[in-house]
């Protein structure tokens, strides 16, 4: 059997898309079935079953059509983000595959770049909405989905915005663990720390290099997402706008950006003011590519959608969309005036005066429980 499903192929209730057949290809349930519990699909997981189709294909080829088959046309932007954060687990936190990997890696980076392309403020919401188990895999999805947006907005080509799209999804491979490990460390970096952590961009390039990728803008960008400008970075120093690829000096903004808004123990929103002010001085200070970082603010705007803010009206809410100008997104009003939670959302354009925004709000201020696919006009998956 070429490729054995794992308990996340299966789902309560949906209708198989083929034939699940056993070891010997013999046919366990047919196409369309439905299987009514978790425990039977964990039975059925712990036998060892795969999908007809998966038996008249290469090992390579099945891999890719099970990856892809993850990803249904009726899918919401965040579901469609969350299972590429599982997919991309499974495929650098297990035993990397020798073959194939390079593939894997692009199908996940078209299926971002694609709903970023269709719904690229709910993708920037996913930054700061969505939460996951391993912070160091879904900062390498955060990044790419900052890729795919200023990579589009800069009109750079889709070959070179997937080949850059790929190195943040494996720009940090060779310290998953121990990058989700260090964020959860309260002290100052030790000297033996900051010497894993200087070398990871050469080790993850010698790490992609091993499963094949032989992509020359994937595997520098990678080496290089921790230089800067004006040779302050590592590992090598490099200095010169013009010496270092541009995938590398926007992940350098973006990995930035989202280490900072990421959920960790301190107040998101309090740090994503802050990120922004830190983004604009560093830029001017030469320490990352100043004309890249004024378009990363400016396609981000003041208030990234997923941000919370307080309006003129005095009512919080969230913001769906960038607006017109950097500091008038449209924003859900989710409280009143009053402090009443409001039972359905209603639109704000904060170009009007009364409803200009006034502040960010940290989100333990918003006490709302949040559906963001309705919010951002789509069904449930
Ligand atoms: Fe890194």
């Amino acid at each position: 059997m070429s490729v054995l499903l794992r308990k996340s192929d299966l789902t309560v209730g949906r209708p198989l898309p083929n034939d699940l057949v056993d070891s010997n290809g013999r046919v366990l349930l047919a196409r369309g079935s439905v299987i009514d519990s978790q425990t039977k699909i964990d039975d059925l997981i712990q036998r060892g079953v795969s999908f007809s189709e998966y038996l008249t294909l290469s090992p390579g080829a099945a891999t890719r059509k099970k990856l892809a088959s993850k990803f249904h046309a009726d899918m919401n932007p965040f579901d469609v983000l969350s299972v590429v954060i599982d997919e991309l687990q499974s495929i650098c936190c297990a035993d990397i595959p020798s073959t194939g990997f390079d593939e894997q890696i692009q199908i996940l980076a078209t299926v971002i770049a694609d709903t970023c392309d269709k719904s690229p403020d709910a993708a920037l919401a996913s930054l700061v909405l969505a939460q996951k188990a391993s912070y160091a895999i879904k900062h390498e999805v955060d990044v790419a989905i900052l890729v795919a947006v200023i990579g589009q907005k800069l009109s750079i080509s889709q070959k070179e915005r997937l080949s850059m799209m790929c190195a943040a999804l494996t720009m940090n491979i060779s310290m998953l663990e121990y990058q989700d490990w260090l964020q959860i460390q309260a002290s100052r970096l030790t000297e033996d720390q900051l010497f894993v952590i200087h070398k990871h961009p050469l080790e993850a390039v010698t790490m992609l290099a091993q499963v094949k990728v032989k992509d020359p803008v994937w595997l520098q960008t990678v080496a290089t997402h921790h230089e800067n400008p004006d040779g302050s970075g590592y590992p090598r120093g490099t200095a010169g706008s013009d010496n270092l690829p541009i995938g590398g000096q926007i992940i350098r903004i973006a990995d930035m950006y989202t280490a900072r808004i990421s959920a960790r123990a301190f107040n998101v929103q309090e740090n994503e003011k802050a990120t922004l002010a830190d983004i604009i001085m560093m830029g001017r200070k030469q320490a990352l590519t100043q004309e890249l970082t004024e378009q990363f603010i400016k396609t981000l705007g003041f208030y990234p959608p997923g941000s919370f803010v307080k309006m003129v009206s005095g009512e919080m809410g969230i913001v769906v969309r960038r607006g017109k100008t950097m500091n008038q997104p449209i924003v859900y009003t989710l409280i009143t005036a009053s402090g009443g939670v409001l039972g359905s959302p209603v639109k704000r354009d904060t170009s009007m005066e009364r409803f200009a925004v006034t502040s960010l709000v940290p989100r333990g201020e918003v006490d709302v429980k949040l559906d963001a696919p309705s919010l951002w006009g789509f069904l449930r998956s």
